[in-house]
């Protein structure tokens, strides 16, 4: 029999056996996550999102708007009554990557899409100060010159594909239209105002 003072004697081993004790207990936790139809099966008539909302998200990413927005609303009672019902797992099943985010130096946007107009939007980027006086988010005025050409939508779109996300080939095939000659505030907005709408689960409910 192995005594206490052996290991506590021999870092070596100590290191060896701390890690097979944390591993045990991290794959305890995360394994089952894989197989749990409420972490891997999409939400009740999720939506996928459209040509020119994927370029959107791609823009999100691009300026970095997630270093400062987070997209997931915890579930207590401060943050549901703010943002609406917490995200739940099975909302995220189709993102890649997701967009969760962890520093929230602005609201958090998992539910934003319908709580301003497009216009709204459009000035709040453009100048975020034009709108919300203290605002310290930067402005964003060449979203509105540069134009989308809309050449890799429908590869994006089928790379996706690949990764589980149900795209059609009518979609993919209509994808380069739908995105061609739009500019990059266009995209944006389209996204932010899917956000929380690409399903109707929590719609009624906090
Ligand atoms: C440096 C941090 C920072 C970055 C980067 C940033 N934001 Fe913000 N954002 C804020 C802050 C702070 C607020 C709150 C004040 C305001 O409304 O302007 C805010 C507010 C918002 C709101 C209003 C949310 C609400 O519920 O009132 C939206 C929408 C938004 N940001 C979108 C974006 C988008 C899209 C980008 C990327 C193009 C972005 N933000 C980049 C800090 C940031």
């Amino acid at each position: 029999m192995i005594k206490h003072e052996t290991i506590e004697k021999n870092i070596g081993l100590m290191i060896l056996l701390i890690i097979i004790v944390i591993s045990g207990g991290g794959l305890a936790e995360i394994v089952p996550l894989f197989f749990q139809s409420s972490t891997t099966k999409p939400i009740e008539g999720l939506r996928t999102y459209s040509a020119l909302e994927l370029e959107g998200r791609d823009i999100y990413i691009k300026e970095g708007c997630h270093v400062c927005h987070t997209q997931m609303i915890r579930p207590f009672r401060a943050e549901t009554e703010r943002y609406g019902h917490y995200s739940t797992a099975n909302e995220h099943v189709w993102e890649h990557p997701f967009l969760w985010g962890s520093k929230r130096t602005g609201p958090d946007l998992a539910r934003v899409g319908g709580r301003y107009s497009d216009a709204w939007q459009k000035a709040h980027l453009y100048n975020p100060r034009d709108v919300v006086p203290e605002s310290k988010m930067p402005s964003y005025p060449w979203l509105f010159e540069n134009k989308l050409s809309g050449k890799d939508t429908a590869a994006k779109m089928e790379a996706l594909r690949k990764l589980g996300v149900p795209y059609t080939d009518e979609q993919i095939s209509a994808a380069r239209d739908e995105v061609q000659g739009k500019t990059e505030i266009d995209a944006l907005v389209a996204y932010l105002q899917s956000l929380g709408k690409t399903h109707s689960v929590y719609t009624n409910k906090r």
